[in-house]
């Protein structure tokens, strides 16, 4: 299967897949990388692994609907069968939505924390459970159908950083193994399920 995935930051979600990749039997390969900002270590990585890589701000068009055809229109190049969204700080757009079949990963148990400080709400909540979890994405923030969630402890004189960190421990080997089942094993949802298995992308 072909994956594009979308990057806003450091990329240890996506070096983790790339590190997955590697391996053919893996079933699925990065054939591009995309993301919201310049000169963010996610880039890096792609550039690295020799990995086709795009940027498309939000900054560089007039209206978020340009930006959003813009972004799908960079993506569709690649012919992606799954775009993966691993750290991407912008909510997409339903142009994007309508072209691929989007996943992303969230550092919280959804729907608790949704949004872009999920780890620092789960630490002022004073939550003793928090963990990540593996969705598909639709119009809404964090809203879209469940596929995978694993729990992580909240540690005594843990701070946002050290529960992030050991959220995105947890967080990588989850998206790395629904990714490849995905691709491998194929998926379909109904509603709010969905259902890993049946014919490989
Ligand atoms: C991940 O925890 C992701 O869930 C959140 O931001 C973090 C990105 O980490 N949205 P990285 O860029 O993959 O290292």
């Amino acid at each position: 299967a072909r994956l594009v995935v979308l990057v806003s930051g450091s990329g240890t979600n996506l070096q983790a897949l790339i590190d997955a990749a590697a391996d053919g039997a893996y079933g699925a390969s990065i054939v591009a990388v995309g993301a919201d900002r310049e000169g963010i270590e996610g880039l890096a990585r792609a550039e690295r692994e020799g990995i086709p890589s795009f940027v498309v701000k939000l900054s560089g068009h007039p209206t978020r609907a340009a930006w959003d055809t813009a972004l799908r229109d960079a993506i569709a190049v690649h012919r992606p069968d799954l775009v993966v969204s691993a750290g991407f700080m912008k909510i997409l757009g339903h142009e994007v939505l309508a072209a691929f079949p989007v996943v992303n990963t969230h550092p919280a148990l959804l729907p608790s924390f949704p949004g872009a400080h999920a780890v620092a709400e789960a630490i002022a909540y004073g939550v003793r459970v928090t963990g990540c979890t593996v969705h598909l994405v639709d119009a809404g923030v964090d809203t879209g159908p469940v596929i995978a969630q694993e729990a992580v402890t909240v540690e005594d004189g843990d701070d946002e950083s050290t529960l992030h960190e050991r959220i995105k421990t947890v967080e990588r080997r989850l998206l790395v193994e629904v990714v490849g089942r995905m691709a491998r094993d194929g998926w379909s949802v109904t509603g709010r399920r969905v259902r890993l298995g049946g014919d490989p992308l």
